[in-house]
């Protein structure tokens, strides 16, 4: 097992990463302060996972919130739904909720915990690549609203976050390259030697081969955490793990939200984000050809999707990196650089947009 800090003062907390932790009481009761846990999942993950859980948890008074699958339901129905489970079952600041699940689940899990009598302790159990590279680690949480996603929400620290990659073993392929899409995004952004690990080793993370994944996981949190903590509101440097996400959204969105995958979202948004920055002349001929054929090689999709120019450029405005009505950008510096931008022309962005 290994054990990442996230250090933000009295609100520090340990990410535990390895296989087998969800057999082991003490890593998750080591965090409970508290007499009841409400257990938050959704009607696919607590059908694999929850009764291990509950075993584990023996002498607690186990509460159950279960929610639908999927993003639409991450909405203040189920959040309301969360609510109702915990007042009818007399909980008080007496109790810590466990999110079990991918991001959906760990969002509004976190929320609930944030938003109930002003915030109780929450852990963070995420069963996606993608929660446990990105959505468990920093502490936002929220739900969606009909006119945007993400809308509503807050910034809420778990006690701590438990990843444990033997529950990676039911997530389908598509699952596991779009988590692998953020994995790639922090190789990016962040660390060139890191990116060179995935290039040998992405096949191996198809297969989820544990020893590389425990490492890339790691490792992404390890970056994730270090962000978050210079930054934890995302007053400036937090943008840039935005990376492809600017168009990735504004594809999620113009095609209906499931359509695509978020992360497929993303690897094609980071696609169209390196051919802006090869553009600009800050990524190479030879490094935009990597960046695309990682891409690629981790099964997401490199091509954009017929979305008619004004849906596309509307879409793109509702980003929350924007100001004064200009669309910020992340770019790429090289390969393990990025910077938040809005030094294009509109001509150029209309050319890769329809291009
Ligand atoms: N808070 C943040 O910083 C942050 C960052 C990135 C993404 N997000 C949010 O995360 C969400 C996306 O997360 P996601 O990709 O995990 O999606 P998800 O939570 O919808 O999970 C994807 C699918 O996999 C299933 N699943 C989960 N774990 C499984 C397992 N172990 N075995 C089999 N099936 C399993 C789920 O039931 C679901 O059908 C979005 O709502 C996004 O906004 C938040
Ligand atoms: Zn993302």
């Amino acid at each position: 097992m290994k054990i990442l800090n996230v250090e933000l003062g009295d609100r520090s907390y340990p990410i535990y990463i390895g296989s087998g932790l969800l057999e082991d009481a003490k890593i998750i009761t080591s965090h409970i302060k508290t007499k009841t846990i409400c257990i938050v999942s959704n009607t696919t993950v607590s059908k694999l996972y929850i009764e291990n859980i509950k075993n584990l948890l023996g002498d607690y008074q186990v509460v159950e919130a279960i929610i639908d699958d999927g993003e639409e339901f991450k909405n203040y129905n189920s959040l309301n739904y969360i609510y109702t489970k915990l007042l009818e079952n007399q909980c008080n600041r007496d109790t810590t909720i466990l999110a079990l699940g991918g991001g959906v689940v760990g969002d509004i899990a976190g929320y609930a915990a944030a938003s109930f009598l002003r915030g109780i302790p929450f852990i963070q159990i995420p069963t996606t690549i993608l929660a446990q590279v990105d959505s468990s680690v920093g502490g936002k949480t929220g739900i969606n609203h009909l006119l945007g996603k993400n809308m509503i929400g807050a910034f809420y620290q778990p006690q701590a976050v438990v990843i444990d990659l033997d529950v990676l073993k039911t997530l389908d392929n598509r699952q596991v390259s779009a988590g692998l899409a953020e994995v790639i995004k922090y190789g990016l952004i962040w660390d060139e030697a890191f990116f060179e690990y995935l290039e040998k080793n992405i096949d191996n993370l198809k297969k989820l081969d544990f020893e590389h994944l425990e490492n890339i996981i790691f490792r992404s949190c390890e970056i994730k955490a270090k962000v978050v903590s210079e930054d934890e509101k995302e007053s400036g440097i937090r943008a840039i793990l935005n990376l492809g996400h600017t168009f990735g959204h504004a594809i999620e969105n113009c095609l209906g939200y499931g359509k695509w995958l978020h992360g497929e979202a993303v690897g094609c948004g980071m696609v169209l984000a390196a051919k802006m920055s090869l553009a600009h002349g800050w990524l190479s001929v030879s490094e935009f050809a990597r960046v695309k054929n990682l891409i690629s090689r981790a099964n997401l999709p490199i091509d954009k999707p017929n979305i008619a120019y004004q849906d596309f450029i509307d879409a793109m405005k509702l980003d929350k990196k924007n100001k004064d009505k200009e669309i910020y950008l992340v770019l790429q510096k090289g390969i393990g650089g990025a910077i938040v931008t809005n030094d294009y022309s509109s001509s150029e962005l209309e050319n890769l947009i329809k291009g």
